[in-house]
């Protein structure tokens, strides 16, 4: 049940504190309503050009088209669309009618002919991701459709050449992985320290780096994953100082923390902390589109015209007008309202975990090394099994990112606020409690203690010619393909590694406990693909 917010003895994370919370950011700022719908911050009321329908869009309740130029354009687009006042003769091929495959294309607005012409969708593109640049202190930005997956190759193919190594912590994302095979690079492998009260990894620590930089002078850039997928995070500014002192750019695959550095109590997003580029999901932590990403960079050490070829190369030559103008929307939010919405989300979510501790058994990670808006639920002294739990919460219409055995990773954003993180808090301990089993001491997941041995490049290894074999036979083998149990999509084997017993078992237990297996050719791991001749 929900527990309203202003309820006695309520969760509600600021009732003790302050008066109750507003459920709008447009309530926040004007609690009392005493403000006129356009507030006076506001240059997108009526009257205003870039306003053609005369009064506050509903389609645009916060008001961002003043400072989003993507969203006024998609706005405008709609807006012509659905008064029929468009007969393109161009591209989607649903011609935005809503009589053919119904009402699934609503919105669909190509960014290239839709939200301005083709010949002039350039300069909107570049005015919109320059606002995004200045807001995260970077100077090059792109906007992408496909995800920090794309980012992340992106920011692969922007460094070195074929055949040059990187160091790279193993417990990355498999778009990374991918983005190795793409440039050809080497990866010189680090790896966090797993905390084994938790099981979980911590931030990779700068010395690890510094001594991988120290072993392989030769290395041209270092990738690091921070936050981690549990919200763990590293010195950044430490690795920055390392990586610079080595003379190579800083890359960090920041998917989760698109919302870091825009409160106080919030760690520093990787621009600020020094980094020369990062890549982050605006659909993850902002409310964009899914698919919307950002792709951020510094020019000092990595040239923007090569950033920019890379980025195009595996881009699709049609995004979305509605995932892009989502992304400069959030953007706007962002940098008008992000530090209020960053502060309600940091006390919603130290509320939460409070009361989830209070719970017998139950603990959350916590302490100066994790993101405050994070909440990684540790079961395993609860006895509960995270997907019968995880089951529980589905069928409350609550899906979570991600369940294993002793971990429920809730995903609470900016869009939150106290009473919906509080109603998930509670519907999440009645899961708990109607799963009690025996405490138990947590299992580090295969992802988190993966050690390869990687016999071949990831490049090599992924064109070589390939045999499928049985599992048995596949051991001491090397992997033609990238297997990883998703979530967190860390790849337990990976094209040029030698399969090892304890990989295979480490996958086969995330099979039987009804974990996904993504990517392998074989899900049911009765056979791999190796290569052939190795
Ligand atoms: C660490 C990390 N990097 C990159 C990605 C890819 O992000 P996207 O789904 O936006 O392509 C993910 C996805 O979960 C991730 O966890």
């Amino acid at each position: 049940m929900p527990v309203p917010s202003d309820a006695p003895g309520s969760l509600d994370p600021l009732a003790a504190t302050s008066p109750p919370e507003p459920r709008t950011v447009r309530d926040a700022l004007d609690p009392v309503g005493l403000l006129d719908l356009r507030d006076p911050g506001d240059p997108a009321g009526a009257g205003d050009p870039r306003d053609p329908v005369g009064v506050r869009d509903p389609r645009d309740p916060l008001g961002l088209r003043g400072d989003a130029p993507m969203l006024a354009a998609w706005l405008d687009f709609t807006r012509q669309a659905a008064a029929g006042e468009l007969s393109p003769m161009a591209v989607p091929g649903h011609k935005q009618r809503q009589d053919l495959v119904g009402a699934v294309i609503a919105g669909d607005a190509p960014f290239y002919g839709g939200l301005d012409t083709i010949k002039h969708a350039d300069h909107l593109r570049a005015e919109g991701e320059a606002r995004a640049a200045a807001l995260w202190g970077a100077d090059w930005c792109r906007f992408s459709v496909a995800g920090s997956t794309h980012g992340n190759q992106a920011l692969a193919l922007a460094v070195g050449e074929p055949g040059q190594k990187v160091i790279i912590n193993r417990t990355l994302h498999r778009s990374l992985l991918l983005g190795l095979v793409l440039a050809g690079l080497y990866p010189v492998w680090v790896t966090p320290e797993v905390d084994p009260a938790s099981g979980l990894p911590g931030g990779v620590a700068v010395s690890a780096v510094e001594q991988a930089l120290g072993a392989h002078p030769d290395a041209c850039a270092v990738f690091l994953g921070d936050p981690t997928y549990v919200g763990t995070v590293a010195d950044l500014a430490g690795h920055a100082a390392a990586a610079h002192a080595a003379g190579v750019p800083l890359i960090v695959d920041s998917a989760w923390a698109a919302h870091l550095g825009f409160h106080p109590d919030l760690p520093p997003h990787a621009i600020a902390a020094g980094a020369d580029a990062m890549v982050t999901s605006a659909h993850k932590a902002l409310p964009a589109y899914t698919q919307g990403a950002l792709v951020l960079a510094r020019t000092e050490r990595l040239d923007p015209a090569r950033l920019d070829r890379a980025f195009e190369a595996t881009h699709t030559t049609s995004p979305a007008g509605a995932i892009m103008a989502s992304i400069d929307a959030a953007r706007a939010l962002l940098a008008r309202d992000g530090e209020w919405l960053c502060g309600r989300l940091l006390r919603a979510v130290a509320a939460a975990r409070r009361r989830l501790r209070e719970v017998p058994g139950l603990d959350v990670l916590d302490g100066p090394g994790v993101e405050p808006t994070k909440l990684v639920v540790l079961l395993a002294g609860t006895g509960a099994h995270g997907n019968l739990v995880e089951a529980d919460l589905i069928a409350a219409g609550m899906p979570v990112e991600m369940a294993d055995r002793d971990t429920i990773i809730p995903i609470p954003t900016i869009a939150d606020d106290g009473e919906s993180i509080a109603a998930f808090t509670e519907v999440l301990i009645t899961a708990i409690e109607r799963n009690r089993g025996k405490p138990r001491y947590p299992a580090p997941a295969a992802a988190w203690t993966v050690r390869p041995q990687t016999v071949l490049g990831p490049r090599e290894a992924f064109f070589a010619s390939n045999q499928t074999v049985p599992a048995d036979a596949a051991v001491g083998r090397v992997s033609a393909e990238l297997i990883a149990p998703y979530p967190p999509g860390v790849p337990v084997l990976a094209p040029g590694e030698l399969i090892t017993a304890e990989a295979i078992a480490a996958l086969r237990e995330v099979a039987a406990d009804g974990g996904r297996i993504a990517y392998a050719a074989d899900p049911t791991l009765a056979t791999f693909q190796v290569l052939a001749g190795y």
